[in-house]
């Protein structure tokens, strides 16, 4: 395998995946196909060009004149728009599954029926709807508690949820009859009640190997309240677990992720070969699937990629060579705290285009930028999330200390979630989950 390595994406998520990959002690050059500049990611390739990473002609080109050994695919369009199976016919070796195998995340439909198929556990009741016709009957068969999801990508802002974004079954019934004019499928399905955590797999297609279960906040504000987003922060305990889970909750949920990706080369014959993220919710019956996302979460990325002990490429090089049984993946035990820093009126009328200043931030080590630009030589905030940063040490709390200390160093303007990680937030879960169980 050539040692040039491809990185798709810049936020970052490819920031994380860009200094673990700086970290490795495999000889490698790194090149990345980014939608802005980002400068740490910058800092660590031989050449970023901002081009468009959902063209396969672009990418595959692209690929081929620098000599690509692999290319690792971050975000979830380019894996929608099939760039794994077109770099792979020119035989580009790929960490990110092919289109048919990451329907997994585009098709929130596929990912229900294939649970359903196969007998895999933690699915909620479902259907799936392109008119009408029967929502209103399974809406009364779900009663209070159910979701209305958009069959396919929205950022995560495709979800109503009862309760939360619907109030009524008229309210349910009319954003239905929305999607429905506007020619989308959608799936109906049953609330779970519980802790939501997120399981990351690596996966060659036969073997995975799991990472440490994290917890990611998604409503934009303080208390878990606001508009959803794409995720404001996570944490992740010393023992790889959630202070809320017990341990048959991460068994169960490693039992899933295994069993989904033997469905999917069951169905598709050929393996799915990258990262399998099921996002999970702990209940009172047990673990259940809320979604499969095809790639790194984003925050999750930066809790485990800075506490990844084994080396990063040599983990990639086991995923293309179907090797991944070969070696041990191992963490470091300590706990992690990422929290994002995003524009004033993100996620809904984010501010964009002004400068931000990171120089008060201590360890630039465990800064991560993500929607920035460089206009002028001066770092402006470009309208997403704008930058993360991590700490780590033996307590969440007092990674979180770091972590908070740092975050509140960015100048611009900005806002944060000061709650991620702090003990009264904790507190909050562990007694809702003793609640139920
Ligand atoms: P998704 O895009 O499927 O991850 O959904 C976004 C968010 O909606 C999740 O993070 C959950 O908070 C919520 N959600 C989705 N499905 C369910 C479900 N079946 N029960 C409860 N909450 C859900
Ligand atoms: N952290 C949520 C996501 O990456 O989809």
């Amino acid at each position: 395998m050539n040692d040039n390595i491809l990185l798709i994406g810049s936020g970052a998520r490819e920031h994380a995946i860009a200094m673990a990959i700086n970290r490795s002690h495999t000889p490698s050059e790194l090149f990345c196909m980014a939608s802005n500049l980002n400068p740490g990611i910058t800092s660590l390739c031989k050449e970023l060009i901002v081009d468009d990473f959902n063209d396969p002609d672009i990418v595959v080109s692209y690929a081929k004149n620098h000599k690509i050994g692999f290319a690792i695919i971050g975000p979830e369009n380019p894996l929608e728009r099939g760039i794994a199976d077109t770099l792979s016919n020119s035989n580009i070796n790929v960490i990110g599954p092919k289109k048919n195998l990451a329907q997994i995340e585009t098709s929130k439909g596929f990912a229900r029926k294939l649970l359903n198929k196969h007998g895999i556990p933690g699915a909620p009741k479902f259907k799936i709807f392109s008119s009408m016709s029967g929502v209103g009957d399974f809406l009364d068969e779900l009663g209070e508690n159910y979701v209305v999801k958009f069959d396919g990508l929205a950022g995560g802002k495709g979800v109503k949820v009862s309760g939360d974004h619907l109030q009524s079954h008229t309210e349910a019934l009319d954003h239905c009859l929305q999607l429905v004019k506007d020619g989308s499928k959608f799936v109906i399905e049953e609330k779970f009640i519980g802790q939501e955590f997120s399981l990351m797999s690596f996966s060659d297609g036969k073997t995975l190997k799991h990472m440490p279960t994290v917890q990611d906040h998604k409503r934009a504000f303080v208390g878990d309240t606001g508009p959803n987003t794409g995720g404001m922060g996570t944490y992740s305990d010393h023992n790889h677990s959630l202070p809320f889970l017990i341990s048959s909750d991460i068994e169960e949920a490693q039992y899933i992720n295994e069993a989904t990706a033997r469905a999917l080369k069951v169905e598709f014959g050929e393996g799915y070969k990258g990262i399998l993220y099921g996002g999970f919710m702990a209940t009172a019956k047990g673990v259940k699937l809320i979604e499969y996302n095809a790639r790194f979460g984003d925050p999750e990325a930066m809790n485990v990629l800075s506490i990844l002990e084994t080396d990063f490429v040599k983990i990639c090089q086991a995923i293309a060579t179907e090797r991944l049984h070969t070696i041990e993946v191992s963490f470091k035990k300590q706990a992690t705290v990422c929290k994002y820093a995003v524009p004033n009126g993100y996620p809904e009328t984010p501010v964009k285009g002004k400068p931000i200043d990171v120089s008060g931030i201590n360890d630039k080590n465990h800064l991560f930028y993500a929607s920035v630009d460089i206009v002028n030589e001066t770092l402006i905030e470009a309208g997403s999330r704008t930058a993360a940063v991590v700490g780590i040490a033996d307590t969440i709390e007092k990674a979180e200390k770091i972590a908070e200390n740092e975050i509140s160093k960015i100048k611009g303007p900005l806002f944060h979630r000061k709650d991620i990680g702090t003990k009264t937030l904790l507190q909050k879960y562990i007694r809702q989950m003793e609640r139920i169980r």
